[in-house]
């Protein structure tokens, strides 16, 4: 029943997006005293070698990261990013790629705390591994959908809850609307992150609509990098989009998203959104 891996995707347009934006909030979050608590609802495997053969069936990192790596004029945000991916990798060598597990406990200060969710019972193990003895994580081999009944509101009262499921099975898309509506219900000034993929049956719209009907404090942020497949299918781009968001977010992604969309355009009309 869970067929998805991340490992295969690790790298892509779509990660350079979702993972940039994440550690953007999290820098915002980290300027205030009290700590917080980061809920990853799904986790993945928290590292991935791009030396793989996963990541190499179809080599999406080549036009994700990759792009990115070796360009001396990138915006203060990428190389941010692309900072944090370099220090997950040895000796200068692009062989490893962090996911949000990753970008997050590289984010994150002492005082503050995840909690990481994972079904998959391979990736669970190799999250679990990956945090073995780290004080400051704990991995569930759980729902995360249902986690955020039991965690919220976190003890600390100020948390980040990042939702990235892989919406293979399209009843996905209203188990984030259910989670959303129960986690605001307990937990109404939490920021909520989600993550979705932009596919040609416009899936997300609905989506981004119902969560802007849950808050009127909504930022939606996605690009289209990508042309639909001969087939007529294929991920053309992804978003985020998140609830209470820092009030400085919008404008640094304004100063970002048309560098961002041009290194990873796969074609003409590759364009963001903002609002
Ligand atoms: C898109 S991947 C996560 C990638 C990760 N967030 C990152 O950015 O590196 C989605 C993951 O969710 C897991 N998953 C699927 N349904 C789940 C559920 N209900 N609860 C927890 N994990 C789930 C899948 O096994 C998969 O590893």
């Amino acid at each position: 029943m869970l067929a998805y891996r991340h490992a295969f995707h690790a790298g892509n347009h779509a990660d350079v997006l979702k993972h940039c934006v994440l550690q953007q909030i999290l820098l915002y979050m980290n300027q205030k005293d009290k700590p917080y608590w980061v809920i990853d609802t799904h986790a993945g495997a928290g590292m991935y070698s791009l030396e793989s053969e996963y990541a190499n069936t179809k080599g999406e990192y080549h036009n994700g990261v990759a792009r990115l790596q070796g360009r001396d004029d990138l915006p203060p945000i990428l190389q941010d990013y692309l900072d944090l991916v370099k220090v997950c990798n040895n000796k200068g060598e692009w062989t490893l790629y962090p996911g949000s597990p990753e970008i997050i406990r590289r984010t994150i200060r002492a005082e503050d705390r995840m909690r990481l969710f994972e079904l998959h019972p391979t990736d669970h193990d190799l999250l679990a591994e990956h945090f073995d003895r780290d004080r400051q994580a704990k991995i569930f081999k759980s729902d995360g959908f249902a986690a955020l009944k039991a965690l919220l509101p976190p003890p600390t009262k100020r948390g980040l809850i990042f939702m990235d499921p892989p919406y293979e099975i399209k009843s996905d898309y209203a188990k984030v609307i259910t989670a959303l509506e129960d986690g605001l219900s307990r937990f109404a000034e939490g920021v909520y992150v989600v993550w979705y993929p932009i596919l040609t049956r416009g899936d997300h719209i609905p989506l981004v609509e119902s969560m802007r009907a849950l808050s009127e404090k909504t930022l939606n942020v996605s690009i289209t990098v990508q042309e639909p497949d001969e087939r007529g299918f294929g991920m053309l781009g992804s978003g985020l989009c998140v609830i209470n968001p820092p009030w400085v977010l919008k404008e640094k992604l304004e100063n970002i998203l048309p560098y961002l969309v041009d290194a990873l355009a796969q074609f003409d009309g590759a364009h963001y959104e903002l609002s």
